[in-house]
């Protein structure tokens, strides 16, 4: 393994894409293997165990076939089911995960109140738990909304299911605005739902801010392959190569879409 090895990014479908977007414009000069487990997708409300045994064997495709430096779990719901029996089976490799920013939205909001959507298996993990109990407090609380079906909907593109979702979890979130106690500002606890943005925007209100983790993720992978001495340069020189379990061309698709439209710059704030 060498600074020319490629990063291993994964995510149970698509989603992971937002946040290889934020990576690619951090490391360009990276060579980066994106693996859409989509024929297991979506993995939000199908339990840890079965999530644990599919992030284990990605890893160990990506470790064992293409040789990655690094490995970014560029999905919530399997960094909060898997992350730490990850790093004990491969303790030599650096390993990012993404976890919802609730620590940057205490900073941000100024109401006092925050929104998350996440899945169903991220907010009741003992690793959000544990999270969510260290953040919370006299000024700041959080109200927790899980997207059953989003990230499905999300996957396969079905626009009906996804304003009508949509609705119904901004919805139950509560009011929203800059009066004392409305929300203000908004989690994006999956990697799916940057892809939402301006119907999550719309729905909630332009003023709301939305906060998402592509960035801090992919200065993080920075950090980590920097302490190894693996970072490969800043040269535009990199590549990505995709690989899914499920259709090629879905995924040919869907990063020509998505990782156009980041680049162009999706609205986030
Ligand atoms: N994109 C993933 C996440 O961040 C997984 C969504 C799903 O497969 O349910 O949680």
């Amino acid at each position: 393994m060498s600074s020319d090895s490629p990063i291993g990014v994964f995510d149970s479908g698509v989603g992971g894409l937002s946040v290889l977007a934020a990576l690619q414009a951090e490391l360009p000069g990276e060579r980066f293997i994106y693996f859409s487990d989509a024929a297991h997708a979506p993995y939000g409300e199908r339990g840890d165990a079965f999530v644990i045994e599919r992030t284990l064997g990605i890893a160990r495709q990506l470790v064992e076939e293409h040789g990655i430096k690094a490995l970014v779990v560029a999905c919530n719901t399997a960094t909060a089911a898997g992350i730490g029996l990850l790093r004990s089976v491969y303790p030599e490799l650096p390993i990012v995960g993404v976890e919802p920013a609730l620590k940057p939205a205490a900073a941000a909001t100024r109401t006092g109140h925050v929104g998350v959507l996440a899945t169903r298996g991220t907010l009741a993990s003992g690793k959000f738990k544990a999270l969510h109990d260290s953040l919370k407090s006299d000024s700041v609380r959080f109200s927790l909304v899980p997207c059953d079906g989003l990230a499905g909907a999300i996957e396969r593109l079905d626009e009906a299911a996804i304003q009508s979702l949509a609705a119904q979890y901004v919805g139950a979130l509560g009011r929203f605005g800059h009066q004392p106690d409305d929300i203000d500002t908004l989690v994006l606890g999956c990697t799916h739902y940057p892809f939402i943005a301006a119907d999550l925007k719309r729905l909630a209100g332009a003023q709301v801010r939305l906060i998402e983790t592509g960035q801090p993720v992919a200065q993080q992978t920075r950090r980590l392959l920097a302490a190894k001495g693996q970072l490969a340069g800043d040269d535009p020189t990199g590549s990505l190569q995709l690989l899914s379990s499920g259709d090629a061309a879905s995924l040919d698709a869907a990063a020509a879409r998505w990782l156009h439209a980041q680049a162009v710059g999706i609205a986030l704030n």
